[in-house]
């Protein structure tokens, strides 16, 4: 399998220095940006959006994965693919076209997500197989970065890689993400990878550099 990709979630970062907290983690080895996005609506927590995004833009030249956790994805997304997104991730629950929505997001450049919460079925990706870049399944009730692991989406990546058969998309994992888990959800068919709170610990490149690469080595060779 390809070197999974690593994706820091700033989430964790210290927000008063984030264009700071990003190029350190883009010279700490990471692959990706992870960029939580909440409307204090869909979930019970506030972030930022586009104008913040675009500010730290010229921090790193690497992915901008931004997760859009709103309930009303469709009006911002050409001002996410503006701010300099590539990758836009919404959530299937409140997507009522979600076909379209995925199509507009290619349409537009970026690559595109759809994600799931823990307790939602994969059935309804099957039908959009095609119009997929990225899976991004919840491994936590999202809003909040540092929580606990649910290992029953295990089983939901291992039939997600199933009923993808060969298509070349990314299931991504978010969630409780550390040198012990990520293993099992690699194994499972995950190729990306966020951490929040296990990248963003000890504030200076070299121990964001480690955490890292405990990551990495702890999917090496599987
Ligand atoms: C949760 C977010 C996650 C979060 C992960 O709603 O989507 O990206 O920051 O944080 P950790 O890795 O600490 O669980
Ligand atoms: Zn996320």
């Amino acid at each position: 399998m390809a070197d999974v990709k690593i994706a820091p979630s700033v989430l964790a970062s210290d927000f008063g220095k984030l264009a700071e907290e990003i190029q350190a983690v883009d010279q700490a080895g990471c692959d990706w940006i992870h960029l939580d996005v909440m409307d204090g609506h869909f979930v019970p927590n506030l972030t930022f959006g586009p104008p913040i995004i675009q500010a730290v833009r010229g921090a790193s030249n690497k992915t901008f994965d931004a997760h859009l956790m709103v309930s009303n994805p469709d009006q911002l997304l050409e001002l996410y693919q503006k701010a300099g997104t590539d990758i836009i991730t919404v959530h299937a629950e409140v997507c009522e076209h979600l076909d379209r929505t995925l199509s507009r997001i290619r349409e537009l450049g970026c690559r595109a997500g759809v994600s799931l919460n823990p307790h939602t079925s994969e059935d309804c990706l099957r039908y959009v197989l095609d119009r997929v870049d990225l899976i991004l399944v919840m491994s936590v009730n999202p809003g909040f970065g540092g929580q606990s692991f649910i290992p029953t989406v295990v089983d939901k990546i291992t039939r997600i890689r199933d009923m993808l058969g060969g298509r070349d998309v990314d299931i991504e994992v978010d969630g409780g993400i550390t040198a012990e888990t990520a293993p099992l959800v690699v194994s499972a068919g995950a190729t990306a990878l966020v951490a929040g709170s296990a990248v963003f610990k000890g504030g200076s490149v070299e121990s964001y550099r480690r955490n890292i690469e405990a990551i990495r080595d702890s999917v090496k060779g599987l």
